[in-house]
């Protein structure tokens, strides 16, 4: 793709705000002032934003107030002024009912701070699962000139000698003291070893994921996604950051001119190639919905069919994002991607040039991390979209995750009306489950949770992990966290409390999942399913008011992104009327 720059000198949108002397310009610099700003800071140079989620309760972006400093060292240095802005930040770890719900939210306000505010260029500090898509949502309505800088992963986690992966280990130590496997004592011991430094999750889970997203899409600088948090070269990647977004503005690059459709192919192809997480799927959509490429879920099959899971990371493999960034990262599997002739490489990023010029000449420094094609984690590494009359707009499957024989698996159906029920009735010792059954969570989606928790992966009876057995088929409109595993069908679209066939799903009804062929079947007659569909009546627990009653009201299905359908759209940055 060719850029071309504009012209520089020009006039800033920021100038609408700062320029000039008139009574309103002064009151605007005038306040800003009242900070210990020059007055030649107004001068007509970029006025960059530097977006920060930084809180204190989403402890993955905690140390994003120091890395701020970072980003303002290097806008000063390309002579900017950078204003620190904190917006919504929505914790993985603690936001309830989901992080999911707050999403669109977030999206919502940040667009609005980007809009509203003398801001020329932004720089987008995310690190948890939903900042990033969250952020760039924004970004993808405003249009205004932004990249991405994440806050990077945690240090390695080690317990008793043995690597400790963020949440995937939590999964797995959960189910082995409900085996017997694992006393309680030593569960709590392990707690201490999962988040050793600052950082996001350290697994290949949803917010490294959306690191390689944003990398892989051209919106952050080329190696951008796997540096430690407390890595000394974070810091200078922030930096680095900070003088390009000066640079960005001078020249109008867009994010418009970044997302592309090739762009969006890259990064799709490039989750089947991290065995990235199923999050990215719903996140890549609502973001090209946000800035008008056309992409569906039949895309994310297509693209991804055919791509080998290459990089050794949990859950699907063994090492972690450290161990990502010394073997060279993810410019590393671009190449790989490159030379197997499945990047395209004239996709522009935000450095100003192609994705292929930033990652020709990398160096894989290790062939067990980044494992060659021969050895690929699976050939088949993307997501699997599955179809049939039990989701007829699809679900979806992380084949790199799931084990081999569930692949194809036929099974009675073992019903959960909402999570509620699940929990209360799955340590049941009388419940009538065993490993060949399919279990089904419904209710979980975008309006039924309301949010679509990351509950897909419902923990297995005790009595089956008694035997020594680790995974069942299961199938929700639920997410699952990137950093889980197994044969987990998710985001089943339509969705149950939108009257999708999987809210008719009853006990005993036999079901069959077949991924080579990409079905999903429930074997009742066409008759039988109608007329269930004819007796369905909607949940009746509708939030009354405020953002949960708006959230569920609007929300669109995972199939398309699972936002709100009235954000969808480039609405652009227009400057309002005056403020006085
Ligand atoms: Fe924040 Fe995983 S919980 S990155």
């Amino acid at each position: 793709m060719t850029f071309k720059p504009a012209k520089w000198p020009r006039k800033l949108r920021s100038q609408q705000w700062f320029g000039g002397t008139s009574r309103d310009a002064i009151y605007h610099r005038g306040w800003m002032k009242n900070q210990g700003l020059p007055h030649d800071l107004f001068d007509g140079r970029p006025v960059i934003g530097i977006l920060n989620t930084w809180s204190e309760l989403t402890p993955c972006n905690a140390h994003l107030n120091d890395l701020a400093q970072r980003v303002k060292h290097g806008i000063y240095e390309a002579g900017g002024l950078p204003v620190e802005v904190p917006v919504f930040s929505a914790s993985e770890s603690g936001f309830r009912p989901t992080a999911m719900m707050f999403r669109n939210l977030a999206a919502m306000a940040v667009e609005e701070a980007m809009r509203g505010q003398p801001m020329d260029g932004c720089v987008l500090m995310v690190g948890c699962d939903k900042t990033t898509p969250s952020l760039l949502m924004a970004a993808a309505s405003t249009d205004l000139p932004s990249i991405v800088v994440t806050g990077g992963p945690m240090l390695n986690g080690y317990f008793r000698g043995e690597r400790v992966g963020s949440g995937t280990h939590l999964w797995k130590f959960s189910e082995a003291v409900k085996a017997g496997e694992m006393t309680a004592g030593d569960f709590l011991d392990a707690e201490a070893s999962m988040s050793r430094s600052p950082g996001s999750c350290n697994t290949m889970g949803t917010a490294s994921t959306m690191a390689s997203m944003a990398e892989a899409l051209g919106m952050a600088l080329s190696g951008n996604a796997a540096i430690p948090a407390v890595d000394s070269r974070r810091r200078v990647m922030a930096q680095l950051t900070g003088r390009r977004i000066v640079q960005m503005v001078k020249d109008d690059l867009k994010p418009s001119d970044v997302l592309t459709r090739q762009a969006f192919e890259n990064a799709i192809r490039t989750n089947g190639a991290i065995g990235g997480s199923t999050n990215a799927v719903v996140h890549l959509l609502a973001i090209a919905g946000r800035v008008g490429v056309d992409l569906t879920l039949d895309d994310w099959d297509a693209l991804g069919r055919n791509v080998a899971t290459i990089v050794n990371l949990m859950p699907s493999g063994k090492y972690l994002m450290e161990e990502f960034f010394y073997a060279g990262g993810l410019p590393v599997v671009l190449k790989r991607l490159g030379e197997a002739g499945l990047l395209n490489k004239n996709a522009l990023t935000v450095a100003g040039e192609t994705i292929w010029d930033q990652v020709r000449d990398v160096v894989n420094y290790n062939e067990d991390v980044i494992l060659p094609v021969e050895k690929a984690l699976t050939r088949q590494g993307g997501i699997a979209v599955l179809k049939g009359n039990l989701a007829p707009k699809g679900a979806v499957l992380k084949p790199s995750a799931a084990s081999p024989h569930l692949l194809k698996h036929r099974g009675r159906a073992v019903v959960f009306e909402d999570i509620d029920d699940y929990k209360r009735r799955i340590a049941d010792e009388a419940l009538d489950i065993d490993e060949t059954c399919v279990m089904v969570l419904k209710n979980c989606g975008p309006k039924g949770y309301p949010g679509m928790a990351e509950v897909g992966n419902m923990g297995l009876p005790a009595k089956v992990l008694r035997k020594g057995i680790t995974d069942m088929v299961r199938i929700s409109d639920a997410r699952m966290s990137g950093t889980a595993y197994g044969t987990v069908v998710l985001h089943t679209s339509p969705e149950a409390a939108a009257g999708g066939p999987l809210a008719v799903v009853r006990d005993g009804d036999m079901i069959e999942l077949d991924v080579p062929n990409r079905r999903l079947h429930l074997d009742i007659s066409e008759a039988e399913l109608a007329a269930r569909l004819a007796a369905w009546t909607p949940p009746q627990d509708k939030p009354a008011s405020g953002y949960a009653w708006l959230h569920q009201t609007h929300v669109e299905g995972a199939d398309t992104g699972a936002d709100l359908d009235f954000l969808k759209g480039c609405r652009g940055a227009p400057v309002g009327k005056e403020s006085h």
